[in-house]
């Protein structure tokens, strides 16, 4: 199977840890794309949406898809809001397989207490908002994914099993 793997789901679902290990242990190619992202621009996905503003943002999220299109053994680790585009995981699934990674919104927000990096995030009530952006976005997620892993009660080494085993099914 040399198809790439992406892995979809909401933020602090675990897509990057997760990714970074499965890649380690299948000996491909890691793709994080909001770290290419910030690594291209030289700013801090904050900086990319309040200097250049969220729809520059996705204008470069849809050309990594594109390239996903025509590429192979890669492992992939999505932004949280990457499948708000059906070009987008139209040119993600020409190339490879989705993973839904599946997370409660108290765990995402037990994972993103703490944490200023997410611009959608930045509100005085974020459970409230992880909540609404998820009802929001679930719909999504589960039509676009080939297979789905709920990650809310499992640690990383049991959620890479399940990938493994999907992977190696295929
Ligand atoms: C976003 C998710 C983030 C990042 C940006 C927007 C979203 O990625 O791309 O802050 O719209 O859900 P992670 O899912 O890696 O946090």
């Amino acid at each position: 199977m040399d198809k790439n793997v992406a892995l979809v789901g909401f933020m602090g679902s675990g897509k990057s840890t997760i990714g970074r290990r499965l890649s380690m242990i299948l000996k491909r190619e890691f793709i994080d794309t909001d770290n290419f992202i910030v690594n291209r621009e030289g700013m801090s996905i904050n900086e990319i949406f309040a200097v250049k503003g969220e729809p520059y943002f996705r204008s470069l999220e849809a050309e990594l898809c594109r390239r996903f299109a025509n590429s192979k053994n890669k492992i992939i680790a999505t932004g949280g809001g990457m499948i708000k585009s059906a070009d987008n995981i139209e040119n993600i699934k020409k190339g490879g397989i989705i993973i839904y990674l599946k997370c409660s919104p108290e765990k995402i927000y037990s994972n993103l207490k703490y944490d200023s990096s997410r611009p959608l995030l930045k509100t005085d009530d974020k459970l409230g908002k992880i909540k609404e952006l998820l009802a929001e976005r679930l719909p999504v997620y589960e039509g676009c994914a080939d297979y789905t892993i709920d990650v809310s009660n499992s640690n990383i080494d049991e959620s890479i099993k399940k990938i493994l085993n999907i992977v190696n099914s295929i």
